[in-house]
């Protein structure tokens, strides 16, 4: 069935070849049921290109070489929705199980964020190693498809009620309130964000690092993939782990049915076997 979005159309066909083509590049699956969705999030990018319906808009994408509006669409489809100390969880596993065991090396830990959205993850997690006694010093990658999202997390200005719940010193230690213009915002201080290297990595398309990872954080993203996405996400993330090195994912996802050789340490943590 159609659906109307203000006085936009979206039809069964014009549907299935934007959810193919997010698909093919994302991995995200729509289903016929995130219609609304899909018109509720495209419908700012049609105004912008003063597009009236999805026809035209379909064809503008196909006509755009320079691959620019597909990154627009992905940024506007990607669900980017994450906050500080998400599956808090994970933070103190990493805190008191898998630090102690990084320590002995006498090196930085190797990070991995992949799917970091806007930012709120890889901070906590470099907040959560900067915190220790004495702190553990690593060096991170957090990366994502979302163009708008990476701006956003490399900027690291976040809204006052999204920091309000962190522990007053943490606060203080890590982040800077804005004043005049940019009161009622807060900024994560340089010498934080200058230890995170936020990269635009799809997950269908893993690069070759320069190191394999100790920890990698890949949460709440393969909800929106298929089996077979996953599966090809969980053997890349697989590749670029170290021997003995942890992979979390989210508590609301699943291994089942992924063949890995990963073991289980925790809900949603898992290790790669030491050699
Ligand atoms: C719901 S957010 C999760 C953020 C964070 N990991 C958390 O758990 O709070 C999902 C993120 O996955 C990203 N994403 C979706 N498909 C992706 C892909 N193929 N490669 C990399 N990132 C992707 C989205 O842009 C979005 O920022």
């Amino acid at each position: 069935m159609p659906v109307l979005g203000e006085d936009l159309v979206l039809t069964d066909r014009e549907m299935q070849r934007i959810a193919a083509l997010v698909y093919e590049r994302s991995g995200i699956t729509l289903h016929d049921g995130k219609k609304p969705l899909v018109v509720a999030r495209l419908q700012k990018r049609l105004r912008a290109l003063s597009l009236g319906t999805f026809a035209e808009y379909l064809a503008y994408l196909e006509r755009d070489r320079s691959g620019d509006e597909l990154v627009l669409l992905l940024d506007s489809i990607a669900t980017n929705h994450t906050y500080f100390f998400r599956e808090e969880q994970h933070f103190t596993l990493l805190a008191e199980t898998v630090v102690p065991k990084f320590r002995r090396e006498r090196r930085p830990m190797d990070i991995w964020c992949a799917a970091s959205s806007t930012g709120e993850e890889p901070y906590t997690i470099g907040m959560t190693l900067s915190e220790l006694d004495p702190p553990m010093d690593f060096r991170m990658v957090a990366s994502d498809i979302s163009t708008k999202a990476l701006k956003a997390a490399s900027a690291g200005v976040y809204k006052l009620a999204s920091v309000e719940k962190l522990p007053t010193p943490v606060l203080r230690r890590y982040f800077e309130k804005g004043l005049g213009e940019s009161a009622g915002f807060a900024r994560v201080r340089r010498e934080l964000r200058s230890k995170i290297d936020f990269r635009h990595i799809n997950l269908l398309e893993v690069p070759t690092f320069d190191r394999k990872f100790d920890v990698i954080f890949c949460r709440n993203v393969m909800i929106y993939f298929d089996r077979a996405v996953q599966q090809r996400v969980v053997s890349a993330l697989e590749r670029n782990l170290r021997p003995g090195g942890y992979l979390f994912i989210s508590h609301s996802e699943s291994l089942n049915g992924i063949t890995h050789r990963l073991r289980w340490v925790a809900p949603a943590a898992y290790q790669l076997e030491a050699l």
